[in-house]
């Protein structure tokens, strides 16, 4: 099942004889847990070394791998962080052991596979990041390239929701984004205490009153299928075009690479084609709800 690399500077062409065989796609790496690091009440993040003692793999923003819990399961999660962490919710058999795995602990990682963000297509740009609960993870990496070059971007926005105050993600990271960074951070919460002092209501409501210039904006959107569904509309009602609006998708997966067809959605594979799409591209396929 490797796939195959042509030897540099020989054509496609070339004989059997001069093909390398790459690494399998489908054998996951060793990779030992060195820190488990809890987020919210449900939401941990895993630091990880190879365990080989090799370079860890390399990513670009908004791919993801999988992740194998020996004995357990395999599950795709986007990369948030260099060298390599990902940040997990705990929702079922797979993520549970993830999350419980004590340091020391060795799992299995397949990738990085996926498409990117390309937030580079943004320079010169405004950037509205608008996302919602742990989907601020996938993001991250692509927040952190943009603050690396902040002088090539416009005014820079993260609209930010989680279902209640104690469910916010990073929320350190944001202020200092914000205090540090010139990032625009605003949040938002579903569901609030009595007395709670910040914004209660649905990220996508701050949309219309954030302050950008929607003709000259890139907007990335990541959460719940249903949020980004109604952030992109409220998005390209305000003018932004339907091209710069891009969005990180979720199927369930079993392969990564294109084989099983777990991950269809109509005529994309998610694993392949996605995670990262236009909203121009998923516009049709979104608005007809059994796809
Ligand atoms: C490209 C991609 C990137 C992802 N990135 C992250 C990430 O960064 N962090 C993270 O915590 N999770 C992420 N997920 C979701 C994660 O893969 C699922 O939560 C995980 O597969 C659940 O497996 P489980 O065995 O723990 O739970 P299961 O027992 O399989 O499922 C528990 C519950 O979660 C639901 N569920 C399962 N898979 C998905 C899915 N893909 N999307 C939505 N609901 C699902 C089930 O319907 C069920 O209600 C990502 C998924 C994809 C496809
Ligand atoms: S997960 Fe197998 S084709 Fe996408």
């Amino acid at each position: 099942m490797g796939d195959i690399r042509t030897l540099a500077g020989t054509s496609p062409a070339t004989t059997a004889s001069a093909l390398v065989p790459g690494p399998d796609p489908m054998v996951p790496r060793r990779y030992v847990i060195t820190r488990v690091r809890q987020d919210t009440r449900d939401t941990f993040t895993l630091l990880l070394d190879p365990a080989d003692g090799a370079p860890p793999l390399e990513f670009a923003a908004g791919q993801f791998t999988m992740l194998h819990a020996f004995g357990v399961g395999e599950v795709p999660i986007s990369i948030s962080g260099a060298p390599l962490e990902h940040t997990i919710r705990n929702v079922g058999a797979v993520t549970r052991a993830l999350v419980e795995a004590a340091p020391g602990t060795e799992i299995g990682v397949r990738g990085p596979f996926g498409t990117t963000w390309a937030v580079d297509d943004a320079r010169g740009h405004d950037v509205v990041f608008v996302t919602g609960g742990i989907g601020l993870a996938p993001l991250r990496p692509a927040i952190l390239d943009v603050l690396a070059e902040r002088d090539a971007y416009g005014k820079v926005l993260l609209l930010y929701g989680s279902r209640t105050p104690d469910d916010i993600l990073y929320g350190d990271q944001m202020r200092r984004w914000a205090d540090l960074n010139g990032v625009n951070v605003q949040m938002t919460v579903d569901n609030a205490p009595y007395g709670y002092k910040g914004r209660v209501g649905f990220v996508t409501e701050l949309i219309a009153k954030a302050g950008f210039d929607p003709r000259n904006a890139w907007a990335f959107v990541c959460g719940p299928e249903v949020m980004m569904r109604s952030a992109a509309q409220s998005l390209v009602a305000r003018g932004v075009p339907k091209a710069r609006v891009r969005l990180s998708m979720e199927r369930s997966m079993k392969c990564g690479i294109g084989l099983c067809g777990h991950c269809q959605l109509r005529e994309l594979f998610i694993c392949v084609d996605g995670p990262v799409l236009p909203w121009e591209r998923l516009e049709p396929l979104m608005s007809v709800r059994e796809l």
